[in-house]
């Protein structure tokens, strides 16, 4: 029997590699830097085998789509943010039999997924920037899903739960992560770089706070309840399906684990965002 043995919601903000490699902004994601750390110590405490990471950057129109190929290996560099994270190299082993158990057992579910073995699908940053530094000498397999950018909440439910099945049946020890923001609003060019580390709009500071809020006292079905207008009003990067495709493989409304806060919340080129490690029971 295969087990989920890790769950977190993380951050994977570009800045985090400026943070790491441009002298003027030496040390500014130091927090984030070691939220990572401390979930990659946990995954080897845990003997995660694999990584199963919905991301946010692997934007898809149609369906549910897994990245099944047996091997990750490139230099990436952002087209949506070159300026900020460019020429990043990444080596992982992927995980093509848990791929393709995941796309069948969504199939099942009544959606659309396919897994993909071609060799020019590449990585994204909302897998690779978390990666480089959890799972930094590549100990576990890497299987980045991607995030539909049209599915409703409900959707993202439903395909999170078929991936706990597909995990369940699998054999694997898995850590499952959420990797996008909270509150997703950029800022307006002519601020954007005095915004660099700041959340745009105190509405969704206030929104994005009321959730933590919520997560660290459990109020987890409180939350789910407004998941959908919180994705809608706070501008939620992918409308927020990463949460709902997490919550949905933890049971949704009958979650009852812990938020354990790794990263303190922090703004970043408007966006809201945090690590927040998620006990499984
Ligand atoms: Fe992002």
């Amino acid at each position: 029997m295969g087990r989920i043995v890790q769950a977190a919601k993380i951050t994977h903000v570009p800045s985090i590699w400026m943070s790491e490699t441009m002298e003027k902004f030496r040390g500014i994601r130091d927090a984030a830097v070691a939220g990572y750390r401390e979930l990659g110590k946990r995954a080897r405490a845990a003997d995660v085998e694999t990584f199963i990471i919905f991301d946010t950057h692997w934007i898809v129109n149609q369906g549910f789509h897994v990245n099944a190929r047996a091997r990750h290996e490139g230099v990436f560099t952002s087209h949506e943010l070159p300026h900020m994270l460019m020429d990043m190299d990444y080596a992982y082993d992927g995980d093509p039999a848990l791929g393709e158990a995941i796309a069948a057992s969504v199939r099942d579910a009544g959606l659309r997924a396919i897994a993909h073995d071609t060799p020019n699908l590449a990585c994204e940053y909302g897998t690779l920037l978390p990666m480089r530094f959890i799972n930094e000498d590549a100990f576990a397999r890497v299987l980045p899903v991607a995030a539909n950018q049209f599915a409703s909440i409900e959707e993202g439910r439903a395909m999170g739960a078929a991936v706990a099945r597909a995990v369940e049946s699998s054999g694997r020890k898995v850590a499952i992560f959420a990797s996008g923001s909270l509150s997703h609003a950029f800022w307006p060019n002519a601020l954007s770089e005095a915004g660099l580390n700041k959340v745009n709009g105190e509405f969704n500071r206030q929104m994005d706070l009321r959730v933590i809020d919520l997560w660290t006292s459990g109020q987890w079905s409180d939350f789910l309840a407004m998941l959908p207008a919180y994705a809608e009003r706070c501008t939620g990067e992918c409308a927020m399906i990463d949460t709902a495709m997490l919550f949905g493989a933890l049971g949704w409304d009958q979650y009852q684990g812990k938020a354990d806060i790794l990263t303190p919340y922090f703004g970043s080129s408007g966006t809201g965002q945090i690590n927040v490690d998620l006990s499984v029971p």
